[in-house]
């Protein structure tokens, strides 16, 4: 059975990937499985210059996931391709660099400095708030995700994914204006903006008051988002969002996505993207699949 893919042009062995700030760079992770067994390593969000972070509490338990508010901790871009790009290139898989900024200026120097570094694609986080917009996220207006893209295309060697937020009303509208924009591929979803209250306290758990809601109680509603979006452009679609199981990828793949990342599974089970995986295998072998192209958008 074939079990690859490509997207962008790129080729992957299989299309399983790890989903942005849940993997880390793969160093944790890889006690626990063989990092050359992924499609690609989704590393966490990085920005031109190192970002702290929110402050503490910034996650919390709730019904069938969790919320944080991390607040896109990381050490930079040069940090990054001094000790991430050397490890993670010991290992037969793509590597994808998810960025971040809060101008669009800062997003632009990250990409251009990824010019030459030897990393595969770049996932284009538009979730972050635009500070020169009142801190209104940029992938929740159509004309301002069209302009990131398309000012990030313009200085990216590598082929650009877009990320899309989930918390809008229509994401086809989003996935529209980032074609536009010249994306080569969309993921999606982000996580979706909750709260959760400390009833005892009377306060927010959260210090930052709200967060991202992430884990297989959102799955259902990013099945949905991909099924729409697949429908509504032509690039090829990456899914994520509370996927813990082969059973649950298979629901992506069918609803149109070419890839899936693992994310919050992660974090309760190291050994998730392996379990994801050979799901895949034993309901292609159950059902007679030969490869992916028999599955993808059969719904
Ligand atoms: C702790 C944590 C950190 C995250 N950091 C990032 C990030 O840096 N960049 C990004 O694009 N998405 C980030 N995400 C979102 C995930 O990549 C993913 O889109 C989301 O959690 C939905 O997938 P899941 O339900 O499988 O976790 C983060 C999610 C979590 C839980």
């Amino acid at each position: 059975m074939d079990l690859s893919v490509t997207i962008a042009g790129v080729h992957f062995k299989n299309p399983v990937m790890t989903a942005s700030g849940t993997f880390g760079s793969g160093k944790e992770f890889e006690p626990f499985i063989d990092l050359n067994e992924l499609g690609g390593i989704v590393v966490k969000g990085v920005a031109y210059e190192p970002w702290m972070g929110n402050a503490p509490p910034r996650i919390a338990e709730s019904y069938g996931g969790m919320l944080n508010a991390v607040g896109l901790q990381n050490p930079g871009i040069e940090a990054f391709i001094k000790d991430d790009i050397p490890f993670l290139r010991q290992y037969n898989t793509n590597i994808i660099v998810n960025i971040a900024g809060r101008t669009i200026d800062e997003y632009c120097r990250v990409a251009e400095r990824l010019q030459t570094a030897d990393v595969d694609m770049i996932e284009l986080n538009i979730s972050c708030p635009n500070i020169k917009h009142g801190g209104v996220a940029f992938g929740t207006d159509p004309d301002m995700a069209e302009k990131i893209t398309y000012a990030v295309k313009k200085v990216s060697k590598q082929p650009l994914i877009v990320k899309l937020s989930p918390n809008v009303t229509d994401i086809t509208e989003i996935a529209k204006a980032v074609e536009s924009g010249g994306a080569d591929a969309v993921s999606l979803i982000n996580t979706l903006l909750g709260m959760k209250i400390d009833i005892h306290k009377r306060q927010p758990v959260l210090a930052n008051k709200v967060g991202g809601l992430s884990g297989p109680a959102i799955k259902p509603i990013a099945v949905r988002m991909v099924y729409q979006v697949t429908k509504a452009i032509k690039l090829p679609v990456i899914g994520l969002g509370g996927i813990s199981t082969g059973e649950d990828a298979i629901e992506f793949l069918l609803a149109g996505a070419t890839g899936i990342a693992v994310g919050t599974a992660n974090l309760i089970r190291p050994t998730a993207t392996m379990e994801v995986l050979k799901g895949i295998k034993q309901y292609m072998k159950q059902y007679e699949v030969k490869d992916m192209g028999e599955l993808i958008g059969v719904v």
